[in-house]
């Protein structure tokens, strides 16, 4: 039964796997121990607010972050900024609007920029929509086993540069040894000592690509722990339904069976 179970797993594993692999070539992703992984994980204050610093003075140029509300960077388990702090980050970015019919400094109920001037896609979901095929051929097992999901990937692909770069039909594009396919045509954003960390956390390229990418998986998962709670307690909860299912089946045929027996 249990070798059934493993069987099929693999094989729906390698499946959906299999298609990501299939659409890019084999790319290296290293692994991260990040705060959030693991069933009791959570993400980092710090460790966001120093994402969010390296996303708006690097990342924000070029890439929009649409779907993330701002007043989010006060909620609990995120960034947790303290409310003026976040009123005054919104009021730094403008905002159109319709009704009159000029531009206004943004507020907290407004969401992030959207910006792909450059090409560039919208980082909110990124950190979910790089998360799923990681591990030898593409099997998924990375993810299943040491959590390795769209956050290292991201990690990977800001320090994933070579350094080679080739020109094609008018197009710069550069090695990146985490792209799948080893070329892409964003410029290598960070090199180390990109930003100016005010709790004076080292901002090496690996922090600041670490960084940005727990900030983004938050903002592609603010939820992450209630859920991973959830899961626990209902765990938790179908464990204990089991042992009194358990123990109130024997009991209700306990007799049945002593009758069965002596007769
Ligand atoms: C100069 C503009 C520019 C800057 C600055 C920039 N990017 Fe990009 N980024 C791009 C472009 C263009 C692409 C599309 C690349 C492609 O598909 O070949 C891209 C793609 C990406 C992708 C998606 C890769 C994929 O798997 O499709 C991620 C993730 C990303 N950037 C993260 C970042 C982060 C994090 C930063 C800040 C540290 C950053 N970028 C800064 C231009 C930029």
């Amino acid at each position: 039964m249990i070798k059934q179970i493993a069987l099929s797993a693999a094989t729906a594993l390698a499946i959906s796997g299999g298609a990501a692999l299939a659409a890019g070539g084999e790319s290296h992703i290293h692994d991260v121990q990040f705060s959030f992984e693991g069933p009791f994980g959570a993400y980092d204050q710090m460790q966001l607010q120093r994402g969010l610093q390296v996303y708006t003075e690097v990342c924000a140029a070029c890439h929009g972050l649409k779907y993330v509300p701002i007043r989010t960077l006060a909620d609990e388990g995120g960034p947790q900024l303290p409310e003026d702090q976040v009123r005054a980050y919104a009021a730094q970015m403008e905002i159109f609007d319709p009704e009159l019919d000029d531009y206004r400094p943004r507020v907290e109920t407004d969401h992030f920029p959207e910006n792909n001037d450059a090409g560039a896609p919208d980082l909110s979901l990124m950190a979910k929509a790089r998360a799923g095929f990681h591990g030898p051929y593409g099997t998924g097992l990375s993810q299943l086993f040491n959590g390795m999901g769209g956050a290292e990937y991201i990690a990977s692909l800001l320090t994933g540069y070579t350094g080679k770069e080739k020109e094609e039909a008018g197009s710069i594009f550069y090695e990146n040894t985490a792209f799948p396919g080893g070329w892409i045509s964003m410029a290598p954003p960070l090199y180390g000592e990109d930003v100016e960390y005010a709790d004076g956390h080292s901002n090496s390229i690996h922090h600041e690509s670490e960084d940005v990418a727990a900030f983004l998986m938050w903002a592609a998962e603010p939820k992450m722990m209630a859920r991973k709670q959830t899961g626990l307690i209902s765990v938790i909860f179908l464990t204990v339904l089991t042992v009194l299912l358990y123990a109130t089946n024997k009991r209700l045929w306990k007799p049945i069976k002593k009758a069965a027996k002596e007769a």
